[in-house]
């Protein structure tokens, strides 16, 4: 053993501060969809939720920091039971927010496949009142469910930090019903992907009309606008990402 001992203190010292950075590295190797990110502020943990894949339900991770190291947890069921109006499988988007309202309770927005029409997705709400890691208990009814449309995806949730108001954004899933074509909606006529929004209270009942704030525009966008995310500046000024194909 000494000479490999003497080999290990030969070895050069660690790196200087002018080496380069390394190459990026995963920070969790597994196929996770769709992340959002939540922070906890009761344990300091952050949370990555994800779209089911395989056999896995919606799935979620935990980290001390966004950084990592993330701890994958492969057998959580988040749902305490499927929604009703689902057929269990293919559950998507997950995004998981903090509700005011009670210490340590939190609501799940998703996007679930619909019983009746599987071709379809409306959104979900669940609440969880035994911290983020759920379990949630769903509606019995969807939160948002715009058949005639296409049904709804990828779900969101924002505070108006000026009035303490939560809203909820879904993208309308029009191309689900488009004419054909690349990702089902580039054959006339081609249909509308609109982003649209709504106040809620206690994060699932809604207050007022639904807004409808974007929309694919046409020969500047491809078949589809989706997966949108609000920034409240805290100026007035809101801003909008979405992902456009
Ligand atoms: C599915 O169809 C059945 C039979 O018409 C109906 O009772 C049920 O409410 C429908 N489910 C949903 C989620 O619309």
């Amino acid at each position: 053993m000494l000479p490999l001992l003497f080999l290990l203190l030969l070895l050069p010292p660690p790196a200087t501060p002018t080496t380069p950075p390394p190459a990026p590295h995963l920070l969790l190797n597994i196929d996770f969809p769709d992340p959002t990110l939540l922070h906890d502020p009761l344990t300091h943990l952050w949370h990555a939720f994800a779209t089911a894949s395989g056999p896995l339900p919606l799935q979620a991770a935990s980290a001390p920091s966004p950084l990592g190291p993330w701890t994958h947890h492969p057998s959580l069921a988040l749902l305490a039971s499927p929604a009703p109006w689902t057929t269990g499988l293919h559950s998507w988007a997950p995004s998981v927010h903090r509700l005011s309202t009670r210490a340590n309770s939190y609501i799940l927005y998703f996007s679930g496949q619909h019983a009746n029409h599987t071709s379809l997705h409306c959104i979900g709400a669940a609440v969880s009142h035994t911290g983020p890691l759920g379990p949630y208990v769903p509606d019995a009814e969807p939160f948002e469910c715009p058949l005639e449309h296409g049904g709804a995806i990828d779900p969101t949730s924002v505070v108006d930090g000026r009035t303490g108001e939560r809203w909820v954004a879904w993208k309308v899933d029009g191309n689900a019903v488009g004419g054909g074509g690349y990702c089902g909606n580039s054959v006339a006529p081609v249909t509308g992907t609109p982003i649209e929004m709504v106040r809620v209270d206690g994060g699932r009942r809604k207050k007022g009309e639904v807004v409808r704030v974007w929309d694919r525009e046409e020969g500047v966008d491809g078949p589809l606008v989706e997966a949108p995310e609000f920034w409240d500046t805290g100026t007035g000024e809101w801003v909008l990402f979405f992902r456009e194909i």
